[in-house]
């Protein structure tokens, strides 16, 4: 059975490798995908291949999808709002039914060890599918607590890959808001190490950004000779 399990659309399943090493626990991975493209989606084939490449480095790991394409996920409203900052203890069965999505997208994330986050770049920003799923994880005194200090992420502990395709903005020039966000905001809920992997200006030179960017995943993720 093939260790990676793609179910677009579905919440979350995992499967496990019997064979895998009882000492070693076996890495959940989530994988999120953002193109509104699927078959000549870039961001989605150097996703399949970095993946491929973490299953057979890590055999029994497991690989959730969250195709953001598959399912519409709620805008954030104002009685949203209002239930994020309500205490747990006093919210009803409204706000319980509200914060539904964005309770089992949070769940599906903190399960996580290595989250895999494929996305083009839209008008020099995420696609407004990331942004959705990202003001839905994004949950005080779930993902983040507020401190004396400012700000603390609670998703410690996990290892992030951001991969971006774009047509000609450069990935982290000046004029790229989908790099940079994504970085700032994965920092803000506590995953610091993220490994980012660009396939970026492909209209320029296509064959060449992918050569590079299959030789990014490559190294990121080596493989056993
Ligand atoms: C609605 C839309 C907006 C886009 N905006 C930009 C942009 O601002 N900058 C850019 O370099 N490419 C832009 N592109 C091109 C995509 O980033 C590029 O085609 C990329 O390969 C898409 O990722 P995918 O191949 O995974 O679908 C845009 C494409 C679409 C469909």
């Amino acid at each position: 059975m093939s260790p990676i399990n793609r179910i677009a659309g579905s919440l979350t399943t995992r499967e496990t490798d019997a064979d895998a090493p009882a000492s070693v626990p076996a890495p959940h991975i989530l994988r999120i995908d953002a193109s509104m493209r699927h078959g000549g989606s870039t961001s989605r084939q150097l996703v399949d291949r970095l993946i491929d490449r973490l299953v057979t480095r890590s055999p029994g790991a497991d690989v959730t999808t969250r195709d953001l394409t598959a399912t519409a996920l709620p805008l954030l409203t104002e009685p949203m709002i209002g239930a994020y900052f309500t205490k747990p203890e006093d919210r009803t069965d409204e706000h319980r039914a509200l914060l539904g999505p964005s309770d089992a997208l949070v769940a599906e994330l903190k399960a996580a060890d290595i989250l895999v986050i494929g996305t083009p770049i839209y008008n020099f920003g995420v696609p407004a599918a990331l942004k959705a799923w990202i003001d839905l994880i994004t949950r005080a005194g779930e993902t983040f607590k507020y401190t004396e200090n400012g700000p603390v992420g609670l998703l410690t502990g996990k290892k992030a890959y951001v991969v971006i395709a774009s047509g000609g903005t450069r990935a982290f020039s000046e004029i790229d808001f989908a790099g940079p966000y994504l970085r700032h905001v994965l920092a803000f809920v506590g995953v610091t190490e993220v490994e980012f992997v660009t396939a970026d200006a492909l209209m320029q030179d296509l064959d060449g950004k992918l050569v590079e960017a299959s030789a990014r995943i490559a190294e990121l993720v080596p493989q056993a000779a």
